[in-house]
């Protein structure tokens, strides 16, 4: 059967969708994405919406203890609820400083803006992806030990994710200094292979000005590196050794030369996490590719994410 644009969205605006399902199909819906990738994406909700509805009885729904990125949980509850580990507790800390700050608008998320956004949803949504990027941090902390740690992001955006990993530093205060690439400019298509193409033009809306905002509790243990990867490589002052490293470019391309460029810095028990892996079938494959005949452990993440923790010979 043919599924025309207007007939999808019908569709769609009939089933339950999670905030962050309804923000990115509004986007979609005002063009301010590319169509094709949306679309994709849509098709891809839509499957998993269908598949999620109808095996599940009303019982069974009640049960929900938590949902986001296309991911339910019915049992067990989620770590961060009624845990009585001082580490789960500190994130639903930082959890909610985070939702603190959104609500009193010291901390704008670009990515999923639009008029209504319900922001503390979508954080919500995205609770267990920021729960693995807190635990890699301390993961990296714990083991990966020196006098002073380096932290680096590669794919910056507002400042979300980092802002879990920067917590966990400036909390357990250890020396340390987070090092925050990003081009603050939207995607090109040189940077892209052709099967990610879609991207191009991604991210045109991005401020570093807002970013820094944003971060700017961590303005004495932050720099940011402005520019293009892999040309920001070739100038400037860059880490030697790196305790975590975060890969979150919606580029395979790009992720090669990340791995690439830090992948030899990465200090004993260093952890690098990839929050495309799973999303992005030509990212997996680089990394896959890349880390095949890597001394080190790889584990894969429900929420798309990978994290490998790197083992020195
Ligand atoms: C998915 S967003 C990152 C999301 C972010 N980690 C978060 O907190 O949710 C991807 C980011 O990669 C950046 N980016 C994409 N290609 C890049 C390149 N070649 N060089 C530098 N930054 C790039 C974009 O500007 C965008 O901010």
């Amino acid at each position: 059967m043919f599924l025309n644009k207007s007939y999808i969205i019908i569709l769609l605006d009939n089933i339950k969708m999670s905030e962050l399902e309804r923000i990115f199909l509004n986007k979609w819906r005002n063009k301010k994405f590319k169509s094709k990738s949306i679309i994709s994406k849509k098709i891809f909700y839509l499957k998993n919406y269908l598949k999620k509805l109808y095996p599940k009885s009303k019982n069974n729904m009640n049960k929900v203890s938590f949902s986001g990125w296309g991911m339910i949980t019915t049992f067990p509850k989620p770590p961060w609820k009624n845990s009585k580990s001082k580490d789960d507790q500190n994130f639903n800390d930082f959890h909610d400083e985070l939702c603190r700050l959104i609500k009193k608008k010291k901390f704008f998320l670009s990515q999923f803006y639009l008029p209504d956004t319900d922001y503390e949803k979508i954080l919500e949504e995205l609770k267990w992806r920021s729960y693995i990027i807190y635990n890699s941090a301390l993961l990296s902390l714990n083991f990966a030990k020196r006098d002073k740690f380096n932290i680096v992001e590669c794919g910056v955006c507002d400042g979300l994710t980092v802002f879990f990993a920067l917590k966990v530093y400036k909390f357990k205060k250890v020396n340390f200094k987070g090092y925050l690439y990003d081009s603050f400019d939207e995607m090109k298509e040189e940077h892209l292979v052709d099967k990610d193409k879609n991207q191009s033009g991604n991210y045109n809306y991005l401020k570093i000005e807002q970013t820094q905002k944003n971060l700017e509790m961590f303005e004495n243990e932050v720099v940011f590196l402005k520019g293009y990867i892999p040309n920001v490589f070739q100038n400037g002052d860059h880490p030697d050794e790196i305790s975590w490293l975060h890969i979150d470019l919606n580029s395979s391309k790009t992720t090669f030369e990340t791995m690439e460029f830090f992948y030899p810095k990465i200090v004993n028990n260093g952890i690098i996490i990839f929050d495309d892996y799973g999303m992005f079938d030509t990212t997996k494959e680089v990394v896959d590719d890349f880390l095949k005949n890597k001394k080190g452990h790889f584990i894969s993440y429900p929420t798309g994410q990978g994290m490998f923790i790197k083992k020195v010979e």
